[in-house]
């Protein structure tokens, strides 16, 4: 890896620092502005981030939370995104959000459900996307092959995405799933990427060095005005 400069805002934590530092940052940005409209990943990157915010005391009951994607998984499963948001924030945390909408995939219809969801997130848009990193470069189920418009909408997962999915819980394997799309994702007024582990640092160099395009959806974020890569010292080894 060459030792080019990222084409976004990076800021680089000491690995053992990163949750404490990325927690109470979360917890100053909701108490700044009441109403916030936020965007939440899962996955194993933001674990530690909630875990500080919960300790710090921060609260969500001024603010409209938005889940970030689902897998095609029964209700309850531990592997679902709407279970991980449970139990490593809203059931750890003092007080509950003011909102909190997801996508049923367990609708009839369930791309109705997503066309649903467009119109709540653009009924206000989001203030703030937090996201984690796909090994393969993916945003929310953005997967490669997104286009920098597409809509929240049913996806296909890659191999990878499938195979990955097994360490969140009874070794799921869903084969698809829905996401918010690129197009409301880049819509979002700020967003904040959160990156952590060497395991991370290559695709994490292809996608903000690289060229933009759908091959790796996180590379879209070089295109906006307001994006933070949060990452530890693993995941930026690349840029010294
Ligand atoms: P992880 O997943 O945080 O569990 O590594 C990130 C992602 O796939 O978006």
């Amino acid at each position: 890896m060459s030792p080019e400069s990222p084409r976004t805002n990076l800021e680089v934590v000491p690995d053992d620092e990163w949750g404490a530092a990325v927690g109470a940052r979360l917890a100053e940005r909701i108490a700044a502005q009441p109403g916030l409209r936020l965007c939440l990943p899962t996955g194993n990157t933001p674990v530690p981030a909630y875990r500080a915010f919960v300790k710090l005391g921060g609260r969500l009951d001024q603010t409209k939370l938005f889940l970030l994607d689902e897998f095609g998984l029964p209700g309850g499963h531990p592997a679902r995104c709407d279970e991980m948001l449970q139990r490593s924030l809203l059931e750890l945390a003092t007080t509950a959000p003011a909102a909190l909408h997801s996508i049923d995939v367990a609708a009839d219809n369930v791309a109705a459900a997503c066309r649903r969801y467009d119109d709540e997130v653009a009924d206000g848009g989001l203030d703030l996307t937090v996201l984690g990193l796909g090994a393969n470069g993916h945003l929310g189920l953005n997967e490669p092959g997104s286009a920098p418009d597409s809509p929240t909408r049913i996806v296909d997962l890659h191999a990878a995405t499938v195979r990955n999915a097994a360490v969140y819980g009874e070794g799921a394997a869903p084969l698809w799933g829905v996401t918010l799309g690129m197009g409301p994702l880049l819509a979002s007024r700020q967003i904040w990427l959160l990156v952590t582990g060497a395991g991370k640092a290559e695709i994490l160099h292809r996608a903000l060095t690289g060229p933009v395009g759908p091959e790796v959806p996180a590379s879209y974020l070089q295109t906006h005005p307001d994006t933070v890569v949060l990452a530890d010292h693993a995941a930026a080894a690349s840029f010294g």
